[in-house]
């Protein structure tokens, strides 16, 4: 496969950011005129079109791209379940060969690539492959987004682990703050997520990405103003210096 340079942003869970942290990561690689394309290879819970809240829509929005969601997007599920009983609800299944062609066409257009997966790292795409195959088989470094929460300590480490012994290139863990730490417990919990994963993480540590006020209604404002904060810039400046050392 011709080395492409982007970056695949997969999560400790689903609702951690993944999307938020892309769609800033490709405002950040536009706005200093990378040309970057996106990628959504699977999403449930949504119509076979496009809605505006759809993460590829989200994604493409960000990119300024115009490409076929076909392209984009292959795989698209009505159920909100795991991609594979998602596909077996419609009757249907997921090829990664099919994922690997679109995406060499979208490599082909862009010399960046941003792909967002669905889930975390384990979750079952096939009878017999997940979603680390499908990074392994793209061959894309990874960024990790995790939860500054509690709890996010083991959620981080564990797929740190398990990506690991795949042998799949870590860029870094970005931490989000996906609800408000308000009361003086919340604020020592993220502290200590923090500092104990700077300490037990062996890859760089970024954000934690402040939390927002509620995003709806509010997405796009959002995305632009973290484009421009410290853990995606940082986050930019490691895609850019991974994608150098492969070109
Ligand atoms: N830093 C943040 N501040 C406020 N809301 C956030 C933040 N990060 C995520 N959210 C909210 O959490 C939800 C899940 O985020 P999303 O990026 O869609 O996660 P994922 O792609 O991992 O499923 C969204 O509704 C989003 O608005
Ligand atoms: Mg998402």
């Amino acid at each position: 496969m011709r080395p492409t340079m982007g970056v695949f942003v997969t999560g400790t869970d689903t609702g951690v950011g993944k999307t938020l942290v892309s769609a800033a990561l490709v405002r950040k690689l536009a706005q200093s005129g990378r040309r970057v394309g996106v990628m959504k290879p699977v999403e449930t819970g949504v119509d076979a079109g496009s809605s505006d809240h759809s993460d590829a829509a989200r994604l493409m929005a960000a990119a300024r791209v115009k490409d076929s969601l076909d392209l984009v997007s292959p795989y698209r599920f009505l159920a909100p379940l795991a991609p594979l009983s998602a596909a077996e609800a419609q009757g249907g299944n997921i090829e990664l060969s099919e994922i690997v062609r679109r995406y060499e066409q979208l490599a082909a257009r862009y010399p960046y690539v941003v792909v967002e997966g669905a889930g975390g790292l384990l979750v079952p795409m096939g009878n017999k492959w997940d979603m680390g195959d499908l990074i392994s088989r793209l061959d894309l470094p990874v960024v990790l987004v995790g939860r500054v929460g509690l709890g996010g300590i083991n959620h981080a480490l564990l797929t740190l682990e398990a990506l690991e012994r795949r042998r799949i290139h870590i860029l870094a863990l970005l931490l989000n703050e996906t609800v408000p730490s308000t009361t003086a417990v919340e604020q020592e919990q993220r502290a200590s997520t923090v500092a104990l994963l700077k300490e037990r993480a062996s890859v760089p540590l970024l954000g934690p990405l402040p939390y927002q006020p509620p995003l709806d209604g509010r997405w796009n404002e959002t995305v632009e103003q973290l484009a421009g904060s410290r853990p995606i810039s940082e986050l930019a400046e490691l895609v850019w210096k991974a994608g150098e050392e492969r070109s």
